[in-house]
């Protein structure tokens, strides 16, 4: 597909990060420059690019893949790539490999730690050997203990963004958050981020200490912080929101046509939106979607991502590939007019039931 997005160059001045879009992929073009913007992140002081890096599929976990087997090589690239265009806010987690995600990124970011806004993740419980127990550990010593060993693998002395994954039901988020402030003293994390929160918890967090950012997944397929009230009770505090598999973990690009498109360990089949019984229904929302993103001239991909952009929020894509970090980076740069987002409303209203996001246990583990 030929678009005036497929084509992005780029060049960097100082500070000023400029992506030129060409009109074809002819090279007979008129270039547009577009700076792409930066925003804040909560109200402590956190600047990141308008778009991040969702860097989980960069990596295999334990012995499976997540979404078909990684490149090293290509995934280090992107994230280069990504950086070049400006897109210098990556997201990792202790649990994605586990380990095997933030050892990468320490490879790629080498001699140039101080370019890159690094966002990481603890909670779901990592023993001594390295195996992942599945239960959620939010107390104070294991908070202590997972920083240090983050930092060891991102090769680090900091981490500019340190979320708790999931909350631990059993430990009082007040001692999980008074633990993490004590990393912001210390130096150890920049600011403080919890993920799949409610308001309730978010409350008391800040209560406790700052908190700059909340992760929870968001897309048109995903969307119940919003019916939660979770969004609005963020905005009430400062705190800004990161949308994680905002592209419904591709199954907005369209390139999902069948579940037989997926690999046979891909994590996606575990999930019930891409089983049977929703599947074939959200392959028609999809065909939807992409029919309007035709019109526009832009992938689906582009569509679902600007379409979070104009909410004010901050998408973090996930992707292994220099070709799709340069179309979703590219997403940026579209502008949706009232008419547009009322049609993609129509097409996805709040409400539809595209299918859990999760299998049941993962599910029990939202707070
Ligand atoms: N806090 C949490 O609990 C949590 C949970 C899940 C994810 N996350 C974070 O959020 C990030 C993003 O979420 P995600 O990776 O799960 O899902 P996502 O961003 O919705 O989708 C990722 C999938 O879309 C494909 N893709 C990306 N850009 C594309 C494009 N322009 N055209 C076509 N296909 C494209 C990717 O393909 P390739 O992989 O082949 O490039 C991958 O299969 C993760 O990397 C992770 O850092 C956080």
């Amino acid at each position: 597909m030929c678009n005036r997005f497929n084509r992005v160059l780029h060049t960097t001045f100082g500070d000023l990060h400029t992506v030129f879009l060409s009109e074809s992929a002819t090279f007979d073009y008129q270039i547009i420059t577009m700076e792409i913007k930066k925003i804040k992140l909560g109200n402590q002081g956190l600047t990141v690019p308008q778009i991040g890096l969702g860097c989980m599929g960069m990596t295999g976990f334990q012995e499976g893949n997540m979404y078909g087997k990684a490149d090293e090589q290509e995934a280090i690239a992107t994230i280069h790539r990504s950086l070049e265009l400006g897109g210098n806010f990556l997201d990792t987690a202790d649990l994605y490999g586990p380990f095997k995600n933030e050892q990468l990124i320490a490879k790629a970011i080498d001699g140039q730690r101080d370019q890159y806004i690094i966002a990481s993740k603890f909670g779901w419980e990592i023993d001594e050997n390295d195996n992942v127990t599945w239960a959620i550990n939010g107390k104070k010593e294991y908070v202590k203990k997972a920083v240090e060993r983050s930092l060891k693998h991102l090769n680090t002395d900091y981490i500019d963004l340190y979320y708790m994954h999931r909350l631990d039901k059993y430990t009082p988020i007040e001692e999980t958050v008074e633990a993490m402030g004590e990393l912001v003293k210390e130096g150890k994390i920049g600011y403080i981020g919890l993920s799949e929160v409610s308001s309730e918890t978010v409350r008391r967090a800040h209560a406790v200490h700052p908190v700059t950012a909340v992760q929870s997944e968001y897309s048109l397929f995903e969307r119940t912080v919003e019916e939660r009230g979770v969004l609005q009770t963020l905005s009430e505090l400062g705190i800004g929101f990161v949308a994680y598999s905002p592209l419904g973990r591709g199954f907005l690009s369209g390139e999902i046509r069948s579940i037989d498109d997926l690999p046979e360990d891909d994590f996606r089949r575990a999930i019930p939106r891409f089983q049977k019984e929703y599947f074939y229904k959200n392959i028609e929302l999809v065909k939807a979607i992409e029919a309007l993103a035709k019109e526009k001239s832009v992938t689906s991909s582009q569509l679902a991502l600007a379409w979070i952009i104009s909410k004010g929020i901050l998408p973090i894509p996930g992707t292994k590939r220099r070709k799709y970090v340069e179309q979703n980076i590219a997403a940026s740069t579209i502008e949706l007019s009232e008419a547009d987002l009322a049609r993609l409303d129509n097409i996805v209203p709040l409400g539809t039931d595209t299918g859990k996001p999760y299998d049941e246990f993962s599910m029990g583990l939202i707070d």
